[in-house]
């Protein structure tokens, strides 16, 4: 039997999870923007705000789903899997409830100190900024401050890497944000371990590095992630097997004591010089790093979701031994002063060997138009990371006039960076 499945969302993950189910699907996805890609590959597409349950449930119905997957938090947190579950559609993503481990970063951390979850840093929650901003003040060693709420990946900073302590008080004093998470800084490389839950079971995927900063060398703001690497196995570079062990252990940890969860769990983790830390959790696949990990996934989408519905064990995941390498390519001025607005060309034949997924698109009668989002995503594959590099950064050229990307993401010369400083960072030099 052909599912008929209702995608939510339409940026540069959902068209991965749109690419990855369509040959096996009836597809019907809704989002705010028309994302072109994926509405080439679904029989129907509607523009709704992925946030508005009531419309996303009224399009699941007339479209007569049996099954929907959810790309954004956003979603999430305006509970549209809880109300597509009590419309009857079995829904691939967490309750709201659920996902407060995204959600609510005062949960999140206050949740796994009460489970004694592994790989918890030092932290603190507050009510109000002042308090807040002056805990900033006196504590001794260097932070993490971050508003409790979602902010786009863009609302935390760190002291001694992007600011002064100084700067850091002024941050959280001068914010409108009311409710923060005060945490102690963790230093080491990061990286990804997204995994499908269902039932309590856990089906990690590889582990993908992602690159928050908006500019080469990791420079600038942070942005909703600039571009990102996964390698021909299941670790990466710069991780001990270990460290890949580690961080599922954490994901099983985490599962356990929220028995309910269903969907996919995102641990974001730091290699540091003691092991395996949670830099924060999120309630679904990361965007980009799905469009990683979807790609070289052997195992069918459809199956595991289905699995996950009809209660059945989900299925072992298989991966292709690829390397694979995304680099976004972005309004001039984002994150800061994005240009949205612009009417971009892109060339989908020079993207080459490279597969192109589109972002925060509008498809308007007359052409296409950046939003203040990033706006595409190349994914070169390859035996290594920098041949994979070298088919994403070819394939850059279809970026027209208008967008900028990382030139350094998934290039030897950094990849050769992250393994030196944990090198140093363990002393193992
Ligand atoms: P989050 O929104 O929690 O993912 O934080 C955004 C980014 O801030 C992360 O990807 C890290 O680069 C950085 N960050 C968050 N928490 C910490 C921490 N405790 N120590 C160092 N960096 C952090
Ligand atoms: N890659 C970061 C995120 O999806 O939140």
């Amino acid at each position: 039997m052909t599912e008929t499945v209702l995608l939510v969302g339409g940026g540069g993950r959902e068209h991965a999870v749109a690419r990855a189910l369509a040959d096996d699907v009836e597809l019907y996805a809704c989002a705010s923007n028309r994302n072109p890609g994926i509405g080439r590959l679904a029989a129907g597409f509607s523009e709704v705000d992925e946030r508005d349950t009531a419309a996303v449930v009224s399009y699941a119905t007339s479209v007569d789903a049996d099954l929907a997957v959810i790309g954004p938090e956003s979603a999430l947190a305006a509970g549209v899997a809880d109300a597509l579950a009590d419309a009857g559609v079995y829904t691939f993503g967490p309750s709201a409830d659920a996902a407060r481990i995204e959600t609510d970063k005062q949960f999140q951390r206050s949740f796994m100190r009460e489970q004694a979850i592994p790989g918890c840093p030092e932290f603190e929650t507050f009510d109000d900024s002042e308090a807040a901003a002056s805990y900033v003040a006196a504590v001794e060693h260097d932070v993490a401050v971050k508003p409790a709420g979602l902010t786009g990946g863009k609302g935390v900073r760190v002291t001694g890497d992007q600011l002064t302590r100084e700067e850091a008080v002024s941050y959280v004093r001068e914010s409108t944000y009311d409710e923060w998470v005060i945490e102690e800084r963790l230093i080491g490389e990061e990286f990804t371990v997204q995994a499908f839950v269902a039932d309590g079971e856990v089906r990690p995927t590889p582990a993908v590095q992602d690159h928050k900063r908006a500019y080469e060398g990791d420079e600038g703001p942070n942005t909703g992630g600039m571009g990102s690497y996964s390698a021909p196995e299941r670790t990466l570079p710069f991780l001990s097997d270990a460290d890949y062990e580690r961080a599922v252990e954490i994901l099983e940890a985490t599962v356990d004591a929220l028995p309910a969860y269903e969907g996919v769990l995102y641990g974001q983790f730091m290699a540091t010089a003691d092991g395996v830390a949670v830099v924060e959790f999120n309630a679904r696949f990361g965007d980009p790093e799905a469009t990683n990990t979807l790609p070289v996934m052997e195992t069918p989408l459809i199956d595991v979701l289905t699995a996950a519905r009809d209660g059945e064990p989900l299925p072992e995941l298989s991966f292709a031994p690829t390397a694979t390498v995304c680099k976004y390519a972005v309004p001039e001025g984002y994150p800061t002063d994005p240009a949205g607005g612009t009417k971009i060309e892109i060339d989908e034949s020079s993207a080459g060997d490279a597969l192109l997924f589109y972002a925060s698109v509008d498809e308007r009668a007359d052409g296409l138009y950046t939003t203040t989002s990033r706006a595409m995503a190349v994914v070169g594959t390859g035996p290594t990371i920098s041949e994979a590099e070298t088919v994403a950064s070819d394939a850059l050229a279809a970026a027209g006039e208008g967008l900028r990307y990382r030139t350094d993401v998934g290039t030897a010369a950094l990849v050769q960076r992250r393994v030196d400083h944990v090198t140093e960072l363990r002393g193992e030099g």
